[in-house]
């Protein structure tokens, strides 16, 4: 995720890319850059930080350029800083690109580009792209336009991209696969951006660029747009914008949260990209490839994590020893490290955070660092200080999570986790072939079963309805279902302000089920891999007891619908991979229930995004 902005035309450029950029930081805001043309001189400003930091190595100068583009980036391919940041410009320094996705074949393209002579100041994917697009200049003698075009076609991965060769300064070339792109046209100025946001104002004409569609936007001439692959003209389908400013930027959502837990197909997608090649059975994770023998030899593997993050490293409890039979341990970040804990050298702890910024996790990390062992992180953000502490790691690539209440970043935690245990469990022969190659296709179709979910919202906000008044709510499930019975309630209690426990089914018995009676909403997870007879036992004590249930099932059970009073069905699966599932329905009732009682959903009462402090 990131914010382009980039524009064309006779008003001056600066200003409109700027403010447009300020409009596009919730897609990502480590830093920031901005190139425009003027009196022959392409001018480029970058920094780490946010736009108003790169406002203010501009200096209030605004240039009268009328041709320029912009860059808020969310880091995939090098820390956020100053050199990292975009437009990424060419050997040359004719050419400057903004990118928002990631070139996954990056790697073995640099490789080639530096065997012909080119040099990288960078440590971006992007800044191999715009050279390869400088490469095919030079060796096809072509247009801007077309050069675009060859050096896409080599490309794998995800892109939004706008370019500018500072020798045709009145072309813009912008061009999309997998990420979103919006190109407003107004009189005889054009705006190109990652949404419509940045030129709401200025226009309600828009073209929203389409799937492997290349646009070459001239001022003076109308918007041509050929399909990258075969160069077919396309007929520009000019829209009217129809939604407000702060509607866009939620993408149409009432919520980031909505828009976080709906952009999770995507986000498990982007998780994989270039690490699961299902087809092949391969799992390329460089950070464990490095290290396999640590791993394989390691006496334990210690989690430490807080609140979601925590959650997700008890499903990586259970996903990990069950593929690998190494033994696992999960800690509470801020109880280790005060409790002196025990750590062998041969120990690896793996420490867990969307934010990369939890100062438990980090405290935890450190003391496992003192005390020897090998630590791997598992970040959504790049460049956070868990990143950099931690001997290496890997990231979710869920995209900035906005909402303070964790969904994506807790699916794609467990999207992580199950590239490692699928890994290891085939390179130390606990997993059959058999049974990798399954769950590795498996893994790779979740993103269409987590689609499938989403799209029982209307019934669930119906369900969510009947419970808005509730003081009180159990969740329960058993085996990899109760960590998400954890995670389930730990939302509705973050967000709509109603007590909620989380248990393992069976522990009923022992206590809570003193608790049931008509009043109380219990939500089981009930899905048919696992203990699903189990759980049936324990739901017919609660209804004895007159519990009103709401059961998260397998699709086509009828077993649970006879006792349940709502059953929401969801795609069947293995076990494993059931926790990434039956979490979706929960994140959905929760949220609309929260919505219901009018809670403030995307910044609940008391709570920070990041909590930086003890
Ligand atoms: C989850 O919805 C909460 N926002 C919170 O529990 C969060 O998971 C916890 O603070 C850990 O944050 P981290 O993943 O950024 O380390
Ligand atoms: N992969 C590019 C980078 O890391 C673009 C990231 C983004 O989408 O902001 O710079």
């Amino acid at each position: 995720m990131c914010g382009i902005v980039a524009y064309v035309g006779h008003q001056k450029a600066q200003p409109i890319v700027i403010k447009g950029l300020k409009r596009l930081e919730y897609r990502g805001y480590d830093s920031a850059g901005i190139s425009f043309f003027n009196n022959d001189t392409l001018f480029t400003y970058k920094t780490k930080g946010k736009v108003s930091d790169l406002e203010e190595i501009l200096n209030g100068e605004v240039s009268d350029a009328t041709i320029g583009m912009g860059h808020t980036r969310w880091a995939t391919h090098g820390v956020p800083n100053n050199v990292n940041a975009h437009p990424q410009a060419s050997n040359s320094g004719n050419l400057v690109v903004v990118h928002n996705g990631i070139i996954e074949n990056y790697a073995s393209l640099k490789e080639e580009l530096i065997s012909r002579g080119f040099e990288f100041h960078s440590d971006t994917d992007t800044e191999v792209l715009v050279n390869l697009i400088e490469d095919v200049q030079k060796k096809e003698k072509v247009k801007l336009g077309k050069a675009v075009q060859i050096a896409l076609s080599q490309v794998v991965g995800a892109y939004a991209i706008v370019v500018f060769d500072k020798r045709k300064p009145n072309e813009l070339i912008a061009a999309r696969l997998g990420s979103p792109l919006a190109i407003g046209v107004g009189e005889n100025e054009f705006f190109v951006a990652s949404d419509a946001t940045p030129f709401v104002e200025y226009t309600k004409n828009v073209i929203y660029l389409e799937e492997e569609h290349l646009a070459i936007i001239r001022r003076d001439r109308e918007v041509r747009i050929r399909k990258i692959k075969n160069d077919k003209l396309i007929k520009p389908y000019i829209e009217e914008l129809k939604l407000s400013l702060e509607n866009i930027q939620k993408g149409g959502y009432d919520h980031f949260m909505l828009k976080e837990i709906f952009e999770q197909p995507k986000a498990i997608k982007d998780t994989l990209r270039g690490r699961l090649l299902s087809n092949e059975g391969i799992i390329t994770l460089s950070s464990l490839r490095e290290h396999e023998n640590k791993f394989l030899k390691a006496r334990r593997i210690l989690i430490v994590a807080c609140g979601t993050s925590w959650h997700a490293g008890l499903v990586a409890e259970y996903m990990i020893e069950d593929y690998t039979r190494i033994p696992v341990e999960v800690e509470y970040a801020s109880e280790f490290r005060y409790r002196n804990p025990i750590i062998f050298p041969d120990d690896i702890v793996i420490a867990i955070s969307q934010s990369g910024e939890t100062a438990d996790t980090i405290a935890a990390i450190n003391i496992a660092k003192e005390k020897g062992a090998f630590v791997y992180g598992i970040c959504n953000v790049v460049g956070s200080t868990i990143s950099r502490i931690t001997d290496t790691g890997c990231y979710t690539h869920a995209g900035p999570e906005i909402g303070v209440a964790s969904t994506k970043a807790f699916t794609t935690q467990i999207t992580v986790v199950s590239l490692i245990a699928l890994y290891l469990g085939k390179a130390n022969g606990t997993l059959s072939r058999f049974q990798y190659q399954e769950s590795v296709t498996e893994l790779d179709n979740l993103p269409t079963k987590v689609e499938s979910i989403l799209s029982l919202k209307s019934y669930i906000e119906e369900v969510a309805h009947s419970f808005k008044r509730a003081k009180n709510c159990i969740y329960l499930g058993r085996g990899y279902n109760f960590p998400v019975a954890l995670e389930g309630a730990l939302k509705l209690k973050e967000i709509s302000y109603i007590h909620a426990e989380g248990y393992p089914a069976a522990e009923m018995k022992h206590g809570p089920i003193a608790l049931i009676d008509k009043e109380m909403p219990v939500v089981v997870i009930a899905t048919k891999k696992g203990y699903y007879e189990k759980v049936v036992s324990n739901i017919q004590e609660i209804k004895s007891r007159e519990g009103r249930i709401i059961a998260i099932v397998s699709e086509g059970d009828t077993q649970v619908k006879e006792l349940a009073d709502y059953c929401i069905e969801i795609p069947e699966s293995s076990e494993s991979f059931a926790a990434i599932l039956s979490t979706i329905p929960l994140q959905l009732l929760s949220y609309y229930i929260a919505v219901h009682r009018n809670c403030n959903v995307d910044q609940p009462r008391n709570l920070a995004k990041s909590v930086t402090v003890e």
